[in-house]
């Protein structure tokens, strides 16, 4: 079967073997930080302080990582797809991002992060999004509004993720959805197979091994995401 229009979802697996901590392993971020502490408008309101120094911290550990061989892997793929590929990531590294500029993509291929950005910052005022590759002080002023707080252009729980109608059109008209490196244990994201499900796409899951939404793919291709995406993507 020719697949035209593609999306691939990726979650914090597919940067795991890059050296970046994902959420919930036994060492995952989470474990080490509330989630309500560092995670939530609610926790930036009450400590600034705290919420910028744990975006700071993953800011700077970003500078000494480099993108693995799955995220090139899925920029070889983007470079020569005849279609639409959307790959949509809920990571905030920007690996994907830089493996795409080592390997330009073709015409129809878009990058979302539906969870924001570590290299970007928002103004709490005017919500203007810069690039911001340095630190953010607890008060950090804005140079978009007088008023303004400069804050990670980070979606943080109980805030709505980014370019959702993008993504739902796209499902929509898949025929082809595969998700890479994600514990499937947050929403949206996790109810993305559903509606590539709903539009007759062949369902593919890779992953270290079976996650709690197997059951709803129609394969699953399990190991290290710096061997199993590449080898995906050589039969694609
Ligand atoms: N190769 C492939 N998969 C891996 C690897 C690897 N080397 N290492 C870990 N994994 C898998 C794990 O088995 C797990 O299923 O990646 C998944 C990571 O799951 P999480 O830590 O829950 O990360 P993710 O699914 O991206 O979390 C989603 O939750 O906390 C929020 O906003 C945060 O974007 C994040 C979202």
């Amino acid at each position: 079967m020719i697949h035209k229009n593609l999306v691939i979802l990726t979650g914090a697996g597919v940067s795991a073997e890059s050296g970046v901590p994902t959420f919930r392993a036994s060492d995952g971020l989470w474990e080490g930080h509330r989630i309500e502490a560092v995670a939530t408008p609610e926790g930036f309101a009450a400590n600034p302080a705290l919420v910028q120094d744990f975006y700071n911290q993953r800011r700077r550990h970003l500078a000494t990582v480099q993108p693995n061989a799955a995220h090139r892997a899925l920029a070889d793929l983007a470079a020569r797809w005849d279609g639409d590929f959307l790959l949509v990531t809920q990571n905030v590294d920007d690996l994907h991002d830089r493996a795409h500029a080592e390997t330009p993509p073709a015409s129809g291929f878009e990058l979302i992060h539906m969870h924001g950005e570590l290299n970007k910052a928002r103004c709490t005022a005017s919500g203007v999004v810069c690039d911001w590759t340095g630190d953010l002080e607890a008060e950090q002023a804005s140079p978009h509004h007088p008023r303004g707080r400069m804050r990670p252009h980070i979606v943080w729980f109980g805030e709505m993720p980014l370019a959702m109608e993008r993504i739902e059109a796209a499902l929509e008209r898949c025929d082809l959805f595969v998700s890479i490196g994600t514990s499937g244990a947050v929403y949206p994201a996790a109810g993305f197979v559903q509606l590539a499900r709903m539009a007759c796409a062949r369902t593919v899951e890779i992953n270290l091994q079976p996650t709690q939404g197997a059951r709803l793919f129609d394969e699953g291709v399990y190991g290290p995401a710096t061997e199993a995406v590449p080898a995906f993507v050589a039969d694609l």
